[in-house]
């Protein structure tokens, strides 16, 4: 299994830019090659990395589902569900992606979510990493199709406000039967340095800072103009900081890239 890092935090906050810069970064700093899973249903990480996701997870399980029992081609159900779920890589320079979709309707698909964990376990192993951008409902890891986390990023925008929203969300985590190695905050758009406030608001929540992050004009006008985040050019400060943070903590913790 590779280190798997996710980025959560509720809707608007940056999660998917935060990711789509940490891919970059990683995948620079040769620590390839990447699964990069989409488990947001609003699927647009694909767009931020300048690529397009045709299926999702949900969209195979489903399928999958409607068809049980049905013969295949002398295919095992699961060997379909595998054979259809990495058809849906999309391949990127030193990643694949994965759009998760949906999560479950009002149907159960039990059985189609034990054969997608086994799947998305097998597949996980043949990745250096893996860099999930994950809703704030965190279905996916509820589910426990993301597996175990090594590093689980909450992104916040600079307000107390937005401190005890991430104290919530990594609360929601410790719930379920996912295990953290490390939970961290990173303090989006921030201008400026930090309000002292705001710092003692975190040490009060308990939360730890893992970076500040600095409001980037060229990356909401990337976003605004619906063009991929991974334009950004590589002397961007915001850019530069996700590097330090991802790479920083790699180091930290004794992972070395491939070469
Ligand atoms: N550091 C930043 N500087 C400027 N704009 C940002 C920054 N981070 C995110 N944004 C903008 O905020 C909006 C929401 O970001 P996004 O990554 O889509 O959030 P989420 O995935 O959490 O919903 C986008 O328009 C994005 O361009
Ligand atoms: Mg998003």
């Amino acid at each position: 299994m590779g280190t798997t890092i996710a980025i959560t935090g509720k809707g608007g906050v940056g999660k998917t830019a935060v990711t789509a810069l940490s891919v970059l970064a990683l995948v620079e700093h040769d620590w390839r090659p990447l699964l990069v899973v989409d488990a947001d249903p609003n699927l647009n990480l694909d767009a931020a990395l300048g690529m397009s996701a045709q299926d999702t997870v949900g969209a195979v399980r489903e399928r999958a589902s409607q068809e049980r029992g049905a013969t295949q081609s002398g295919m095992t159900t699961t060997e379909l569900l595998e054979y259809r779920i990495r058809q849906s890589l999309v391949e990127g320079e030193g990643f694949d992606l994965i759009a998760m979709g949906r999560p479950e309707g009002p149907g159960c698909y039990c059985y189609a979510n034990e054969i997608l964990r086994n799947v998305l376990g097998r597949l996980s192993g043949t990745y250096k990493g893996i860099v999930i951008d994950c809703e704030a409902g965190l279905e996916h890891l509820s589910r426990r199709t993301a597996g175990d986390l090594d590093l689980l990023l909450a992104v916040s925008d600079p307000t107390v406000r937005g401190l005890q929203t991430a104290r919530r969300v990594l609360d929601l985590v410790g719930e379920l039967n996912t295990s953290v190695g490390e939970a961290k905050v990173v303090l989006n758009r921030v201008r400026g340095e930090p309000a002292e406030s705001l710092m003692e608001a975190a040490e009060r929540l308990d939360l730890q800072i893992a970076a500040c992050l600095p409001e980037d004009e060229q990356l909401a006008a990337l976003d605004a103009a619906g063009r991929p985040l991974t334009e950004l050019p590589a002397e961007s400060p915001l850019r530069q900081a996700v590097a330090n943070l991802v790479t920083g903590w790699l180091s930290k913790n004794g992972i070395p890239s491939s070469e």
